[in-house]
């Protein structure tokens, strides 16, 4: 079995003082966790806040998007190398509000897979339907979509990056997938995932979506759920160990 991860998204939410008190909690409440790994991405100023606080703790540090390009002319882009400096183990890619608003396509995603990858950065892969396209009965075939471009750029490499299963009608708005729903478009990127690489069972696919305390056991332990991709329970420290609680329950539950 996969370690479960749980990675908090902090979205544009923080403040040096803030962040420093949520941090110390962290990393209190995850120490000697065990078999769960844990992750907290920032926005990018306060990365090398999180680089000091989080140092020799057991919880990595992560941005929450990367350039889709190597360097150069790219005014307000931050470079996967830049981020490599910090020391960050994960980056957020595809979320769906840079998909929305920033107009993100496919192939710019599986490029800012791509350029994480080369550094040695695990790109956190976002994929998930809209609900008009889960209304339409096309949830599979969007994710499926999604996931090729990344597949088709990365080729072998795939077995390096971390999947999120995100369904946008789920992400803020505390209408949560019911588990066994979430764990059928899971079954799917897995099977997608084998037929890509032989060694893609090591592949965390996480889901992400108005999990909190309450819904997390009960996700973690579908048999594909390996994780949790927490937006606004992240920003709680009690709420967010909940969480990784719930992952330390996944991993004993598997073991
Ligand atoms: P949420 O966000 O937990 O607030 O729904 C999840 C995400 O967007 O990654």
């Amino acid at each position: 079995m996969n370690t479960p991860l749980i990675v908090g998204n902090w979205k544009m939410n923080g403040g040096l003082e803030t962040n420093q008190r949520l941090l110390d909690d962290v990393r209190a409440g995850c120490s000697g966790l065990g078999r769960c790994d844990v992750a907290v991405c920032a926005p990018f100023v306060y990365l090398g806040q999180l680089q000091t606080l989080l140092t020799g703790s057991s919880v990595a540090v992560g941005a929450q998007d990367v350039s889709a390009h190597e360097g150069g002319a790219y005014t307000g882009e931050v470079s996967a190398a830049m981020l490599r400096e910090f020391a960050i183990r994960y980056v957020i890619v595809g979320h769906s509000e840079r998909r929305q608003h920033h107009g993100e396509s496919d192939s710019v995603v599986a490029s800012k897979a791509r350029q994480a990858l080369a550094v040695g950065i695990t790109p956190i892969v976002c994929v998930g339907e809209t609900l008009q396209e889960r209304e339409a009965g096309r949830t599979e075939e969007v994710v499926r979509r999604q996931l090729a471009a990344v597949i088709h750029v990365n080729g072998h490499c795939i077995s390096e990056i971390v999947l999120a299963y995100e369904p946008v009608w789920a992400i803020g708005t505390g209408r949560t997938a019911a588990a066994e729903q979430a764990q059928q478009v899971h079954a799917v990127l897995r099977a997608q995932l084998r037929a890509a690489s032989a060694h893609s069972d090591r592949v965390r696919i996480v889901y992400g979506g108005s999990m909190n305390a309450t819904n997390a056991a009960g996700l973690l332990a579908q048999p594909d759920i390996d994780g949790g991709l927490i937006g606004g329970a992240s920003l709680k420290a009690a709420d967010f160990l909940a969480i990784v609680a719930a992952g330390v329950g996944r991993a004993s539950a598997l073991r």
